[in-house]
């Protein structure tokens, strides 16, 4: 399959780490011009040098993707620095729930929702208005608990389920304006947030692999590869669709 992408700009968020920062690295190497966006600074910085050092083009823009101003401010630098926006990652998000539902507390719930939805749905705000200048994509990272239950992590599971919400619904209010927005829905990927979910019980780390069909966890490239494609020509009649990229878990 072949990508054109080349001069074309994209932004990440949450692309200081794991499937942000493959992603980011993905799109430069395959052209775009790439606005890294993150909370964390350094982590950002590091993206950024690491798409330098292969030749790419990267800038980093400081984001909370919760707070208005922040994400206001990022998609103005997107247009200030390359001028148009072609392509959008909206992957920032947060898990820290361990236990039932009723174990779950309100600073946990508003935290959880406030990354995850809110966030995407701020993103998208601002970037849809920039898309409609030329067309383009948007990608959510939503879940394979977004598709389904999640037990004890059920927060978690209803804000992915949200984000799959705010893509169909994007997908068809924008659909006749030449702007795609569909979501990947990954299973367990090999990344901080998995190693801080598992760090305390390597058992644990085991059942991961073995709770997959394919019979391993995921690689951050395996969802990068995802969104590049839902991003590209290839996916020119795909709108409003959850990928999921899971070794098979959701097949049974
Ligand atoms: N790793 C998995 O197993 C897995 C599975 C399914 C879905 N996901 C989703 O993939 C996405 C990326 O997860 P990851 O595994 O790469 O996690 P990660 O923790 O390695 O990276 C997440 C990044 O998001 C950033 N971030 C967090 N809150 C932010 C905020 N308010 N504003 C801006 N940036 C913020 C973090 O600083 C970090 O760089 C998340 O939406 C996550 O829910 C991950």
């Amino acid at each position: 399959m072949s990508m054109t992408f080349s001069g074309q700009v994209a932004v990440v968020t949450g692309a200081a780490a794991g499937i942000g920062r493959a992603t980011a690295q993905a799109f430069a190497a395959e052209g775009l011009k790439v606005v890294v966006a993150d909370l964390d600074v350094a982590g950002g910085e590091g993206t950024v040098q690491s798409i330098r050092a292969t030749g790419g083009e990267a800038v980093f823009v400081r984001c909370n993707v919760t707070q208005e101003d922040d994400v206001r401010n990022l998609m103005g630098e997107v247009i200030k620095t390359y001028g148009r926006l072609d392509y959008a990652f909206n992957n920032a998000g947060i898990e820290i729930e361990k236990g039932k539902l009723a174990d779950g507390s309100l600073d946990e719930f508003d935290a959880i929702m406030g990354v995850n939805v809110k966030g995407v749905w701020l993103c998208m705000k601002y970037q849809l208005p920039l898309l409609l200048a030329q067309g383009g994509a948007i990608v959510n990272t939503a879940s394979v608990a977004g598709l389904g239950a999640a037990p004890k992590m059920s927060i978690y599971a209803a804000s992915k389920h949200a984000v799959i919400g705010l893509t169909k619904s994007a997908a068809i209010e924008y659909a006749k304006k030449k702007i795609r927005v569909n979501a990947v829905c990954p299973a367990v990927i090999d990344t901080d947030m998995f190693r801080r979910a598992y760090e305390a019980d390597p058992r644990k780390a085991d059942f991961a692999n073995t709770m997959h069909p394919v019979g391993r966890i995921g690689k951050v490239e395996e969802i990068a590869s995802a969104v590049l494609y839902l991003c590209s020509d290839g996916a020119a009649f795909t709108t409003g669709h959850s990928l999921a990229v899971d070794g098979g878990v959701t097949a049974f």
